[in-house]
Formats: structure tokens, sequence, C-alpha cells
């Protein structure tokens, strides 16, 4: 499944909470840094253990002539601390990049990813008014979850966001049942309930405020593998167990529609565009 996170405004939490969730994730899975202001997990929690040479820019550069799906499995590097098929796809290293990427082909890409290899996708995309921003994958994705802190000016502004979310995925994607939340709960902060009324959003969880966690994700500040332990990461982990089954209810509903819309293949004559008729 394709899964794309992004934020309406102010760093709430998409790189650490996604990149949680990947870290926990049951099943193979890339974590896509497609943030068209650069990515953050090389610098940040791997702390410059992983090679730099790989990501999008050189799977773009690669993959022209359509064979960026060839050139993926070479372009992915293993997270750190992981022992299964838990990768990262680095992202751009800057904002000048981002002009470059062909984020439809890209979205193709990934669903092929899942398609051919059940190998699912969680894509940061950032802040979702970004320029470059790459809409084609929030329009293919199987579930959009729109990332907000749970402060009052953080909400009003997801608010927003949400409502013109909803209006392009109905109109340009997979429908705007597609789109849910994910709260990075703030100290003082109002609860789950009332901000999940005021979105209007089914709401995937909670992720606890805990700084010293978040630091390792974000930072890579050395906790050895106690931040696997922490609730934040045990927060992430439900949620994207939430966001697996939900995402998993929207591809199979959509792969259902398309086979139905295929035409018979069990020998009876099929219409054509032409008119005639052709036996199968
Ligand atoms: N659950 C949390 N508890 C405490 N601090 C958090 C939590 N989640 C994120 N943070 C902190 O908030 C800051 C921003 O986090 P992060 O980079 O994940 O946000 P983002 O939405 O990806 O931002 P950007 O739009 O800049 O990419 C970081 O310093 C991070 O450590
Ligand atoms: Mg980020």
């Amino acid at each position: 499944m394709l899964i794309a996170l992004v934020s309406a405004k102010g760093a709430p939490g998409v790189t650490t909470s996604t990149l949680a969730m990947a870290l926990t994730w049951p099943r193979a899975v890339v974590l896509a840094e497609c943030d068209p202001r650069g990515g953050d997990v090389l610098a940040g929690f791997a702390a410059g253990r992983l090679p730099a040479d790989r990501g999008l820019v050189e799977l773009q550069i690669r993959g022209r002539n359509n064979t960026m799906a060839n050139e993926l499995p070479s372009q992915l590097v293993q997270l750190p601390g992981t022992s299964q098929a838990q990768y990262l796809l680095p992202g751009i290293e800057s904002a000048q990049q981002a002009g470059a990427i062909d984020w439809d082909q890209l979205a193709g890409v990934f669903r092929r990813l899942h398609d051919e290899r059940q190998v699912d996708v969680l894509a940061d995309c950032g802040e979702v008014h970004a320029q470059h921003s790459p809409a084609p994958i929030l329009r293919a994705a199987d579930l959009v979850v729109l990332v907000a802190r749970t402060t009052m000016p953080a909400v009003r502004v997801a608010v927003k966001t949400a409502a013109a979310l909803r209006t392009d995925l109905q109109n340009n994607g997979m429908g705007a049942d597609r789109l849910v939340a994910l709260l990075v709960s703030s100290p003082h902060g109002y609860s789950k309930d009332e901000i999940g009324k005021q979105l209007d959003l089914p709401v995937l969880g909670e992720i606890p405020w805990h700084e010293t966690a978040a630091r390792v994700l974000s930072e890579g500040a050395d906790m050895r593998d106690r931040y696997l332990h922490s609730k934040l990461v045990k927060a992430a982990s439900d949620a994207g167990q939430r966001a697996g089954t939900w995402a998993w209810q929207h591809y199979s509903e959509a792969d259902a529609m398309r086979r139905s819309a295929q035409p018979i293949t069990n020998g009876y004559p099929v219409p054509t565009m032409m008119g005639e008729r052709r036996g199968r």
C-alpha cells in the first residue's frame, strides 16, 4: 500500500512519527522522503552513519526512460536498528532539487512496488503547500494522513488544509474518504475527540509528547535502542497498524472495482470500442 503523510504548517512531527511507524512496520516497507524542502533522516536519525550517495535524486537521474521501478532497489538503504526489510529512500538534499523530481512517475513506481513485490511505502510528503509539492503521490495514495499538533492555532490551520485536501482528493485523487488525521499531542493541547470533530476526520491515533524519544528520531541523539520501547514509538506503531488496515480496505475496494471494470475473460465474446466482437 501507499500511505502519504503531510502537515498543514509548522513542523508538527511528520518525519518523527513516520520514522517511528517505519521502524515498527510489521511488513516490508520503504520510508520514502518526498518532502520537497529536503529529507532529514540521513543527517538526523541516521546521524551520518548511512551512505549519502543514494536516494531520490540519483533515482531520478538513473531512472529516466521509465526505468525508475528497476532502479529503485539500488537507491534504498536499510534503516539503522532494523533487521527486517525496513528501508529508507533518502530525500533530496535541498529545495532547489525538488523541481527536477518527476512525482507522477514516482507515484506509479510506489504503487507497483506493492502490486509486484508486496512492499508498502510510507511517503513523508512534508508541508502540503510547499513549492513543487508531491501532489501526485497524495493523489495515488491508499491513505493520506494529515499530521497535526493538538494546539488551537495548529488545528485552525489543519481544518483549512483538510478541506483543501478533501477537494483535491475528490476531484483528482482516489476519493476524499482517503483522508485521515494523526495527532501529535502538545503539552496543554486539546483532546483527540475534540480535534477529530473540528477536523471532521477519522483520527488514526495520538502520538504522545516525548522529547527524549523524539530527539533520537529527529536528531539521532544516542539512546541506543531504548527509544523503541518509548511511549512515542509504541503509539506510532499502533497508529501504523491502523493505517495499514485502513489503507488495505481502500486498496482492496479499488482493486475490486478495477477488476469488475475489466472485460470478462472466460471465453464469452467481449464487445470492443469498434463495435465488432472478439473472443478471448
Ligand atoms: N511526539 C513528539 N514529542 C516531542 N517532540 C516531538 C514529537 N514529534 C516531533 N517532535 C519534535 O518536533 C520537531 C519537529 O519534528 P519533525 O521534524 O518530525 O517535524 P516535521 O513535521 O517533519 O517538520 P518539517 O515540516 O520541518 O519537515 C523536532 O525537534 C522533533 O524532535
Ligand atoms: Mg519533516
